[in-house]
């Protein structure tokens, strides 16, 4: 029998989930992958080399019955209707207490409701974020699983061995019951929006104001990711700058058409916060740029029938040193508020959220990872009961010192014509937030004036309702 040959299954033979299976193999285990698509299933076997360590089929059966129980499938398909179709497709093949792992992007609530119909058969579902594009999968993404932690612990040794390290310890943690997973993923990617249009934006400045060529922008990002800004995405930043143009002269990056694509996960984050009343301000305007961008035909005729201001060039010395300061700042106020979001979640949806946990497996290995998630770590570790690191005592000498340089370029760019809305949004996320009194009390008087829905005061307990003259 060839049925305890193989301890780990994958379904989904594309970039990602090639990958991940030869990590699998490279770490000693005996994997199994699945794909429709015969091309994808020999690119597999070619890049494999030998098949008894790991083999592909794309007939259904011949992979199922290849795999050792508990079968651990894990899925790397696009999220939506074909994580449905391939889990239909399997049904009739697993046993009870056969496992499925979705690693895609799936929308959380689908993930729950699989996982109560799969309950219902007896096959284990749950679902895990993978973090850390093709290279991660290959040498080590961040993993985010949920779900019954007992499933978890049949594909536990197979994850910490394929996880990434950070000093050692492995870039993956069962984080809570249900879809935890996959919840915590989706707000790593509106974190990861954030961060990107903030990139962005410091790139505006930079070039707009500072007149950085891209050989002065890869220098300056490679010095940023060498201090406290230090993060993936700085360092890919500083590489893709001086990425020459295969096509034509010059470099890359200023031949890519404006326009950024989505897939939906920053989007689900926002709509998400809106549910559950956080604010996540620096993440919904990313996703709202991302669409700005988009309306490109409309940008290209307002720009012609709007004069905008004669940018008023700043120092390079002046301006580098600025910029720096208030990505920092704008980076914790993003990872502020995903974090809070998912503080607020783990209750809303007892999944019992550790917030350190969640900081220390994206240290390493995923596309937010960032030496700031070592003080987010900590912060989180001090006093686990913390909402927002806002109020960590860690954070806010960080925060303070931060603050003035965002506050001196977010009125820079209003002057001159910049639009840099995420780090606009960052700071009047701050102030707001650290305001002890907000003029809402005119809010509520309005809503008492013209609806009847009462107030509360500043001096009495209660509520009221004025006839108001
Ligand atoms: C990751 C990424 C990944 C995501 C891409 C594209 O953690 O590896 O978040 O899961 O799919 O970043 O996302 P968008 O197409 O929405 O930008």
């Amino acid at each position: 029998m060839q049925q305890s040959l193989y301890d780990f299954g994958l379904v989904g033979l594309g970039v990602m989930g090639r990958n991940f299976i030869l990590n699998v193999a490279d770490n000693g285990f005996k994997a199994f992958g699945h794909d429709l698509d015969p091309e994808k299933v020999n690119a597999l076997r070619e890049e494999g080399g030998d098949t008894a360590r790991v083999d592909a089929s794309v007939d259904q059966e011949t992979f199922v019955r290849a795999l050792s129980r508990p079968r651990k499938i894990m899925l790397l398909v696009p999220a939506g209707k074909v994580v449905d179709k391939v889990i239909e497709g399997l049904l009739p093949l697993l046993d009870k207490g056969d496992i499925i792992i979705d690693g895609g992007n799936s929308f959380f609530t689908d993930t729950d409701r699989r996982e109560a119909y799969l309950r219902e058969k007896g096959i284990n579902f749950f679902g895990a974020g993978v973090s850390g594009g093709a290279k991660g999968a290959r040498k080590g993404p961040s993993i985010m699983p949920g779900g019954s932690r007992d499933a978890y612990r049949e594909v536990q040794p197979v994850f910490e061995a394929v996880a990434a390290k950070f000093k050692g310890e492995p870039c993956v943690a069962y984080l809570g019951p249900k879809s935890a997973g996959n919840y915590v993923k989706m707000v790593h990617n509106g974190i990861e929006y954030g961060l990107m249009q903030l990139t962005s934006e410091s790139y505006a400045l930079l070039k707009q104001a500072g007149g950085f060529s891209n050989k002065d922008l890869h220098e300056v990002f490679a010095k940023w990711n060498n201090g406290r800004l230090q993060s993936f995405l700085v360092e890919i930043s500083a590489a893709i700058f001086i990425q020459p143009d295969p096509l034509g002269e010059g470099e890359l990056v200023d031949k890519i058409l404006d326009q950024a694509k989505q897939k939906g996960t920053g989007k689900w984050t926002s709509q998400n916060a809106m549910d559950l009343g956080i604010p996540i301000p620096s993440i919904d305007i990313a996703v709202s740029m991302r669409e700005i961008s988009a309306l490109k035909a409309q940008r290209l005729a307002a720009s012609k029938a709007y004069r905008r201001p004669e940018v008023v060039k700043m120092a390079a010395s002046e301006l580098e040193p600025l910029a720096e300061a208030a990505l920092y700042f704008s980076f914790m106020m993003t990872y502020a508020q995903g974090m809070h979001q998912l503080a607020d979640a783990s209750r809303e949806y007892g999944y019992d959220l550790e917030l350190a946990t969640i900081a220390r497996i994206w240290r390493a290995g995923c596309i937010i990872r960032a030496t700031l998630l070592e003080d987010i770590t900590r912060a989180y570790t001090e006093d686990p009961a913390l909402d927002n690191f806002l109020l960590s005592p860690l954070f806010i000498p960080k925060i303070q010192e931060s603050a003035e340089a965002a506050r001196t370029l977010v009125a820079y760019g209003a002057t001159n014509g910049i639009p840099l809305p995420a780090l606009a949004n960052s700071l009047t996320y701050f102030d707001a937030y650290s305001s002890a009194r907000l003029p809402l009390n005119l809010i509520q008087a309005q809503r008492d004036h013209f609806g009847s829905h009462t107030y509360e005061r500043t001096d009495r307990e209660g509520t009221f309702h004025t006839v108001w003259e």
